[in-house]
């Protein structure tokens, strides 16, 4: 349940689950398949309650320290717009008198989705205010609007991911499917610590692919084979297998010029942990790498990651 209506009345609270991507980053951009899971250890809420008689909706994004009054916001103001854009769909009055908390525990610019995760959390909160429902295809539509806002040219896996909160295989313009984990595995998350901008190392790539497509192409066909072969691993039960191949995922993206020394560092760390395999996850230059393990080696790579340098490190299960 993602929306609910608490002890007052009054309010309604909306959630949405981080993600990271297990396989295909940045070769989903260019139409290649691509494998993200939900990450509910973290997540994004927004609250809403009646504001003040002709204040409008205002949004106070607690982590951030930004309030943004809708109506004087810019037309590229993400907040604003994931706002507008919902409150369009609902119909009705287009600047209800609305205060919107919005926090959130996932990290900022690590590529655990947090700005999709925000969106989809205000748009579950004013669906459950004014007493709405829309399908989860629904949502993605919208928040996927606000993610061209913060990263430009999304493929669209990350809203997909979150409004479904399921493992999803994603193929951008063709469409994705919900898959099944045929055994549950414990992957480790670990943040670098360095912030990095989608937009700029997606923009980055797009100018050497450019102006060198031949290089670029072969790479992206074996990235999308490796997502097509882990998720049969992955339905399969095959962890191994898994781990080899996100071992050969991160060569490809070191390839790609998407990796640096932290994420480089990090992946080494989890490897001499005993990881089954490890590579960085989201756009690259910076944020998460992510390490399969065991009930075994859990206790190690952790350790092994921190001691590298991660400043955190999320243990989850996939399921
Ligand atoms: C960012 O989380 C993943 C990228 O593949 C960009 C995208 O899919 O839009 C790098």
């Amino acid at each position: 349940m993602t929306a609910l209506l608490l002890g007052n009345a009054q309010m309604t609270v909306g959630y949405a689950p981080g993600k990271v991507i297990l396989f295909g980053e940045h070769a989903v951009v260019y139409c290649r398949p691509a494998i993200a899971v939900p990450v509910a250890d973290v997540r994004a809420q927004a609250s809403i309650e009646p504001g003040e008689a002709g204040q409008g909706t205002v949004v106070h994004a607690l982590d951030l320290g930004r309030t943004v009054a809708v109506r004087e916001a810019a037309d590229d103001d993400p907040l604003a717009q994931i706002v507008r854009s919902t409150l369009g769909v609902i119909g009705g009055d287009p600047d209800p008198d609305l205060t919107i908390e919005v926090r959130s525990t996932i990290p900022i610019a690590r590529g655990m989705g947090s700005g999709a995760a925000v969106s989809t959390a205000v748009v579950r909160a004013l669906l459950a205010h004014f007493g709405q429902w829309r399908s989860s295809r629904s949502i993605s539509e919208l928040v996927y609007q606000t993610e061209v806002l913060y990263h430009g040219t999304p493929s669209g896996i990350d809203n997909t991911v979150i409004a479904f909160e399921k493992p999803v295989f994603f193929v951008k313009d063709e469409g994705w499917e919900v898959f099944w984990v045929g055994m549950p595995f414990l992957l480790a998350i670990a943040d670098t610590g360095v912030q990095s901008s989608t937009k700029e190392v997606v923009g980055d790539l797009r100018r050497r692919h450019e102006a060198n497509p031949e290089r670029y192409e072969p790479l992206f066909d074996r990235v999308g084979e490796i997502a097509i072969a882990a998720r049969d691993a992955i339905e399969g039960g095959h962890n191994e297998s898994l781990g080899r191949l996100m071992d050969e995922n991160q060569n490809l993206l070191q390839e790609l010029g998407v990796s640096c020394p932290e994420l480089d560092c990090l992946v080494a760390a989890a490897r001499e942990g005993g990881a089954l395999g490890a590579k960085l996850s989201g756009a690259g230059w910076g944020g998460n790498m992510i390490a399969l393990v065991t009930e075994e080696t859990r206790g190690r790579v952790d350790m092994m990651l921190r001691l590298a340098g991660a400043t955190s490190v999320i243990i989850t299960e996939v399921k």
